[in-house]
């Protein structure tokens, strides 16, 4: 099996071929999506909400991160893996940066790392790239944001909103990183974004004028059911054969008819 390089996303891009992402934050879950096929699998900081159940990303700590990464990593021959980096990782202070980003290379394996932010965390992006680690940018909606924000609403309606986006994408590409991933922007600015970047744009509630897809996998897959943005295409509805099974195994431990003679010993 030949590995997924961040160097395989950019000859994906100019060749014209889709890159498919999708979360996973364990070992079975990476299995599955690593043995389907999957590109890229993003450890994402959404593990706060669809693991920890927190409401927010950014309780989401370091050490938490490495071991879903550390999980993840023990499963996947193919894919790429891509690890977020979790809010006060590394805003606001470059040598923090460096030093959280070498903790998740060396405890996890993993392949990448994913900042939120574009010139206000330019200083933390290059000096991690500076030590090797490859980065992916992540602009527009950015959850590790949302107290500044208020709102998981659209992001860059506006024209200056969406003028600072594309040159905070233009900075990303020029400080070295490998791929920028545009969460919930209006799909025009997303396909101008990625017809002006040479790197593989990678969008998620940005239409289809990019260069790839991510969804969060408990969404696509249909495990969560109380969150339905327009742009979640539910790929099964497992929420409902979970709970199905879940109710025939109480009734059949109830009545006695599990196990059976077969199924002891
Ligand atoms: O944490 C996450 O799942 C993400 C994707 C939504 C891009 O950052
Ligand atoms: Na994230």
């Amino acid at each position: 099996i030949r590995k997924v390089t961040t160097r395989r996303l950019f000859e994906m891009k100019q060749r014209g071929e889709k890159i498919s992402m999708l979360t996973a934050y364990d070992y079975t879950m990476a299995s599955i999506v690593d043995q389907a096929g999957l590109d890229v699998i993003l450890v994402g900081d959404s593990a706060s909400n669809v693991i920890a159940g927190n409401v927010t990303t950014l309780p989401m700590t370091l050490d938490e991160m490495i071991y879903h990464g550390r999980s993840v990593m023990k499963a996947v021959k193919r894919s790429l893996v891509v690890v977020d980096m979790p809010f006060g990782t590394y805003q606001g202070n470059s040598k923090l940066a460096l030093a959280s980003a070498i903790r998740i290379m060396k405890e996890t394996g993993a392949d990448c790392l994913k900042l939120e932010g574009g010139e206000e965390i330019l200083d933390s992006v290059k000096r991690i790239l500076s030590a090797g680690i490859p980065i992916i940018g992540h602009l527009g909606l950015t959850p590790q944001s949302i107290n500044k924000f208020g709102t998981y609403t659209v992001r860059a309606r506006e024209e200056e909103e969406a003028k600072r986006l594309l040159s905070d994408a233009h900075l990303l590409e020029e400080a070295g990183c490998s791929a920028v991933v545009l969460e919930k922007i209006p799909a025009t600015l997303a396909t101008q974004v990625a017809s002006e970047l040479k790197i593989p744009v990678i969008g998620i509630g940005a239409g289809n004028g990019v260069d790839g897809q991510v969804l969060v996998i408990h969404d696509m897959l249909g495990m969560t059911n109380g969150f339905s943005p327009r742009f979640l295409r539910r790929y099964a509805d497992l929420h409902s054969i979970m709970n199905g099974a879940v109710q025939q195994y109480v009734k059949d431990v109830k009545s006695g008819d599990f196990p059976n003679e077969k199924e002891q010993y």
